[in-house]
């Protein structure tokens, strides 16, 4: 089953259900149509039955909830966040170079896009159950049952509480001005923007208010950053660090990887994508390994949560060439060179300088 996506998507996993666009089809479009959209589904597309579905909110709160579809749209007031979501193991075929990893999907450069979504502030539901003064954070569960975890359980996530409650988090039913496809959790998902994307919990059914993370294995024992000579499959639920705020990153998707491109100037276009609440604030391409570099243009803004697009002309010889690109922050970060010195046991987080190498005609 390939759920409304383009016939030229790599497909990682047919069962679950894991697939990306490639470059071209990410390619100079400010929102990624609903067709192109990556899918990461860590168990089987749940089946849901929107009539008896319901989103239960308890835990540390003063009134526990049970919301019906229609009564969440009724209830709360309907916000847009033109969000980017990046997968945490986005671009990690870069890493495999460098080391092999086990078990995990060698995701290419298409774990990532941008869409407009619509839907309820977690926060204003969160006031409406009324936060105990314990809270301190706020975990999610879909109705999706994942056999990674041994015994298999539901996949979920937590975020912490200031984060819940800052009004770009939001319970959506709406993608790119249409219902929310099936693929990507409907009826609802949270949509954490700013965050990496195992925190967007698809098919959400549950919201518990707690005093600490959440202790599901995607939380405790998973998308956690481990030192490099740590074995994944022998660590203690909390060991490493738990990825949250998604890292400074950007990437070129014009021209691809491999692309034959006639000498003279080639028109170079790409995304850059900055962690939580920073934006982008420049973005350079080199063609000589990174001696030097020259501005690209950064094309129009929109919003804070989303990708800037980007783009500039380069001067191409004939032969092969690196092109290579990397983005500035806010906070006057960069972007490491290399992957080898980013390399970790589960592939997460590589946002080395962005390179696809052509050859010029
Ligand atoms: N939510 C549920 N219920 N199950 C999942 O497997 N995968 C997460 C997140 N939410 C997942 C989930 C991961 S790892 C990512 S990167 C994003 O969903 C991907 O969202 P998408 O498939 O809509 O692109």
């Amino acid at each position: 089953m390939s759920w409304g996506k383009r016939a030229d998507m790599t497909v990682h996993e047919d069962e679950p259900f894991n697939a990306e666009p490639s470059r071209a089809a990410l390619a100079d479009a400010a929102v990624t149509p609903a067709d192109a959209f990556y899918v990461r589904n860590h168990g089987a597309v749940p089946e849901i039955d929107p009539a008896s579905w319901r989103l239960r909110v308890d835990g540390l709160v003063e009134h526990e909830l049970e919301l019906m579809l229609d009564e969440l749209k009724e209830r709360f007031v309907e916000h847009e966040v033109t969000a980017t979501l990046q997968c945490a193991g986005n671009r990690r075929v870069g890493f495999l170079e460098v080391r092999d990893i086990p078990g995990e999907a060698a995701w290419g450069p298409g774990a990532t896009g941008n869409a407009v979504w619509r839907g309820a502030r977690l926060t204003d539901v969160l006031e409406a159950a009324g936060l105990r003064e314990d809270a301190e954070h706020v975990a999610f569960l879909g109705a999706d049952i994942s056999d990674e975890p041994d015994p298999p359980e539901a996949f979920g996530a937590s975020i912490p509480l200031d984060k819940a409650t800052a009004e770009e988090v939001l319970l959506a039913w709406d993608m790119n001005g249409g219902p929310l496809p099936t693929v990507h959790g409907a009826p609802l998902r949270l949509v954490v923007p700013g965050y990496i994307g195992a925190r967007s919990v698809k098919w959400l059914e549950r919201v518990t208010v707690r005093a600490e993370p959440s202790e599901s294995f995607f939380q405790a024992s998973t998308y956690r950053l481990l030192t490099p000579e740590t074995d994944p499959d022998s660590i203690a639920p909390g060991e490493g660090v738990a990825l949250g705020a998604v890292a400074l990153s950007s990437d070129i998707l014009v021209p691809d990887e491999g692309a034959e491109v006639p000498a003279g100037p080639v028109r170079v276009s790409g995304y850059a994508l900055a962690g939580d609440d920073r934006a982008i604030v420049r973005v350079e391409v080199s063609t000589d390994g990174g001696e030097t570099w020259s501005q690209a243009g950064l094309l129009e803004e929109q919003g804070p949560w989303a990708w800037r697009l980007w783009e500039t002309e380069v001067e191409i010889g004939t032969g092969a060439l690196d092109i290579l690109a990397r983005a500035w922050d806010s906070a006057a970060a960069t972007q490491p060179e290399d992957p080898a010195h980013l390399w970790n046991p589960k592939g997460y987080v590589n946002n080395a300088w962005a390179k696809v190498s052509v050859t010029g005609s």
